[in-house]
Parts: C-alpha cells; structure tokens; sequence
C-alpha cells in the first residue's frame, strides 16, 4: 500500500498518528499527507476520524483510520498489527492523544486523576513500547511525544496533566537514550496554548478561581510574550520536520514551541 511514491519531505514514510480525530492531531495528519507520507489514524471516535481521513485523502495520502482506546493495552496492540498489515510497517510515530480536566490538587477525584494517567501517561507508554519493538526489528523510526509546557514547569489547577506530561518528557529522555544506538529517534513536542477543543476546557480554571473566562483568558495571554494562542498547524510544522530526515541528529529532547511563554 505504501509502494507509490509522492514527492515531499515525508515521501515514503507510513505515520501512525494517536489523537488524530481532531485539533493537533488533525492538523499533524494534514501537514502530513501535503509532505506525502501515508497514514494510519488513531482515536476514539471513528466518524470525525473518517473526516480527518477525506481530508488527508484530498490531500494525496493513503489513509487507513483505527478506533481504539489507548489505555487499552490489548486493543493497542491489535492496533498496531492492523498497521502493520496495512502498511507494512511504521516510520514515524506521532504519539499525541490526551485528555485535560481542571482542578485544584485538594479536590481531585482518584477517578478523574485515574483517568488522566491512563491516557496521558499509560496510553502514550503502551503505543511507544509496542512501536518502538517493531522499529527495533527495522533498525530505524522516528517518535514524536506530544508533551506539554505542563511537562516543564508548574501550572495551577492541572496537577494530574502536569504530573502526566512531565512523566511522558521524562519517558522521552529515556527512550531517547536507549533507542539512539539502535537508529531510533525520540522527541517530544511541548505545545503551550493552542486553539482546539481541549483549550475550551481551559475555561474550568475561570469557575475554579471564581471570576469571568475573560479574565483567565488575559491573564493566559499576558504570559505569552506573543500575546497569541497558537494555531494547530503551527505545531504540525515541528512535528513534519521531527518526523523527517531533517531532525536525524536530534534525540531525547522536549521542544517547547509556546509563544515564548517558558523560556528554559
Ligand atoms: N491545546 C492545547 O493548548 C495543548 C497544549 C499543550 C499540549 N497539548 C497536547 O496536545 C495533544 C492534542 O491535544 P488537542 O489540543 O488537539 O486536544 P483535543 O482537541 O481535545 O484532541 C485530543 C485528541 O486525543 C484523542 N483522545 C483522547 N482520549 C483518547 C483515548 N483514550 N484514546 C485515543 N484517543 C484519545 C481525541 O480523540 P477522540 O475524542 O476521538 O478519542 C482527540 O483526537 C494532547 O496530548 C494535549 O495534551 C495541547
């Protein structure tokens, strides 16, 4: 399925992309199919998968989409052979997946910080090692962890998310240490604000604090030295170069790409 050949800096290389139903992963899938490579898409809802899919075909790509649950770790695995059996193989891994839920550290429910875990930190682990022994078997791949400014420094009312994300940079060092002799590159992308549907929930942190969205918002924004949220492409241009012959030198970083909000 991946013979033909489309011109473009991922021409010839199969992505499987985690969360690509919608927002940043969406637009990764995009930018993906305009550099030619195929694509094997991933999340929870089939029916806005298959609209990622008609966008990306439009666009030139073999698309093939998957309905799972990353905290699944038997059905990821079936995942992953259903990729391999349509593609061949994987190159790029775009592990990108994850749920937000606002709220104080005191007041966290086990359930709600349960939840976050699972699919922020176990769901990304699951995709990564299981990818990640299949690379092995090639000698070669490249992995992209959607992490966050979260997974950099301390944010108020997102303990359970920046404990998560901080965990997945940290799983992105490591792997990036051992894969490297093996021709496998792992890096994360740490994305500040940028307008999808997980910054709507954002707006919890305004009835938490007790005053109006706009507040927050300002307050948000005056952080940014850009004073601007981010746009999903934006993100999709670091994830192209990231999965791309261009990024061979780089391994086991985290790259904040955030309006300048964290300068470390
Ligand atoms: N937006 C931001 O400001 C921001 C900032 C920093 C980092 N990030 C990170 O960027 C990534 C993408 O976020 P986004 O802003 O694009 O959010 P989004 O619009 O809410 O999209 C989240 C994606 O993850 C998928 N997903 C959620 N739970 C899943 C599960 N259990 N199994 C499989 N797929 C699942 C969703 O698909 P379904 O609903 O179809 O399952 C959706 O495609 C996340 O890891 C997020 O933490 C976002």
């Amino acid at each position: 399925m991946a013979d033909r050949h489309r011109p473009g800096r991922l021409s010839e290389r199969t992505a499987l992309i985690t969360g690509a139903s919608r927002g940043i992963g969406r637009a990764i899938a995009l930018r993906y199919a305009e550099e030619g490579a195929d694509l094997f898409l991933v999340a929870t809802n089939r029916a806005k998968l298959e609209e990622t899919k008609a966008l990306a075909e439009a666009r030139g790509a073999k698309v093939v989409v998957h309905a799972v649950d990353v905290s699944d770790r038997a059905a990821v695995e079936a995942m992953l052979a259903a990729a391999i059996e349509a593609f061949r193989g994987v190159d790029v891994l775009v592990n990108n997946a994850g749920v937000y839920k606002a709220a104080r550290l005191v007041d966290y429910t086990p359930e709600d910080f349960d939840r976050i875990m699972k699919v922020n930190l176990y769901g990304a682990f699951h995709v990564m090692q299981l990818v990640l022994r299949h690379m092995q078997a090639r000698g070669r791949g490249k992995v992209i962890n959607i992490a966050s400014t979260a997974g950099k420094w301390m944010s108020m009312n997102q303990s359970a998310y920046n404990a998560s994300k901080h965990a997945l940079v940290g799983l992105t060092r490591c792997a990036g240490l051992e894969m490297g002799p093996q021709g496998i590159n792992v890096n994360a992308i740490c994305p500040g604000f940028v307008e999808t549907d997980m910054l709507e929930e954002f707006r919890a942190h305004a009835d938490i604090l007790g005053v109006p969205w706009e507040q927050v918002k300002a307050a948000g924004l005056a952080r940014v030295p850009l004073r601007r949220f981010l746009k999903p492409e934006e993100i999709a241009h670091l994830a192209v170069y990231l999965g791309s012959s261009e990024s061979d030198g780089m391994t086991g970083q985290s790259i904040l790409l955030d309006g300048g909000m964290v300068v470390a």
